[in-house]
């Protein structure tokens, strides 16, 4: 099928997603739209995402008629999933699920911890998704936002940002838990930071990654995946093109250009 895979984000960080995307689906076309205009979204309401999270996928489906819809970001995913589900007809893919299903998968699993916006955290909606699937895990869920502000200015590993892991994760430090799930589009790039500071009896699971794998397998499923040929990607922001090609080549991994403003 030659529609385009939409994927949309509150900015720059989803950028995590679609690189994971266009690695393991590298014919596809994919659409990725940045709220740039309306970003964070780890810090607002459940009701305001929801209407941000509507507005986007409208765009999408209406102008560029998008075969299925990645909800790279994680507070978006754990806010408005459901209302999204129910809404369109073509599948949403969301972050929370994934992580789950690999949680679901490691051998052991008594200690789940989860890492997010306050937004994501407070949603319950990893804690909750892990229940049903994992009913004997031990989840803790620590909010950790200043992350994300460290992550767009490029401090992925000096010493502050190792300072402000070190603070938001302590509670893991005497023991750590089995798998630490990255709930946020922007921890992919912290990722080694954290490492250290876990050590290496932690399994990082990382949205990005589990997220590709499923809409691998969704889009095989459905027989929907475009036949051949070379992936195109095209960018869309909510506001300024130019900061969010510059800070967006640190979490796609190369350059981002061709960047649209569009006005939903
Ligand atoms: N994209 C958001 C997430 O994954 C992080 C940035 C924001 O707060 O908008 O939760």
């Amino acid at each position: 099928m030659e529609n385009p895979v939409g994927v949309f984000d509150s900015g720059v960080g989803g950028l995590t997603v679609l690189r994971e995307l266009a690695a393991v689906l590298p014919s596809e076309r994919f659409v990725y739209l940045g709220d740039t205009a309306r970003v964070p979204y780890g810090g607002k309401s459940a009701e305001t995402v929801t209407r941000y999270a509507i507005e986007i996928a409208n765009h999408l489906i209406l102008h560029r008629n998008i075969k299925l819809l990645v909800v790279a970001c994680n507070t978006a995913s754990s806010l408005a999933l459901p209302v999204l589900r129910k809404i369109y007809k073509i599948p949403v893919v969301g972050m929370v699920d994934p992580c789950v299903r690999r949680a679901a998968a490691l051998p052991g699993k008594r200690t789940i911890g989860v890492i997010g916006t306050l937004g994501t955290v407070r949603s319950g909606a990893y804690e909750e998704a892990l229940r049903s699937a994992v009913p004997s895990a031990n989840v803790r869920s620590i909010p950790c936002p200043l992350l994300v502000s460290l992550a767009e200015e490029g401090w992925t590993d000096n010493a502050i940002t190792r300072a402000v892991i070190a603070e938001y994760l302590a509670p893991f430090r005497e023991e750590p838990p089995e798998a630490l799930i990255l709930g946020c589009t922007h921890y992919p790039v912290l990722k080694g930071s954290i490492r250290e500071y876990l050590g290496t009896g932690t399994v990082l699971i990382d949205s990005a990654e589990e997220a590709a794998r499923v809409v691998d397998i969704l889009l095989s499923e459905t027989e929907a995946r475009r036949s051949g040929g070379a992936g195109e990607v095209e960018f869309l922001v909510t506001d300024d093109p130019e900061r969010f090609a510059r800070v967006g080549k640190g979490f796609y991994g190369q350059g981002v250009s061709d960047v649209h403003r569009v006005a939903l």
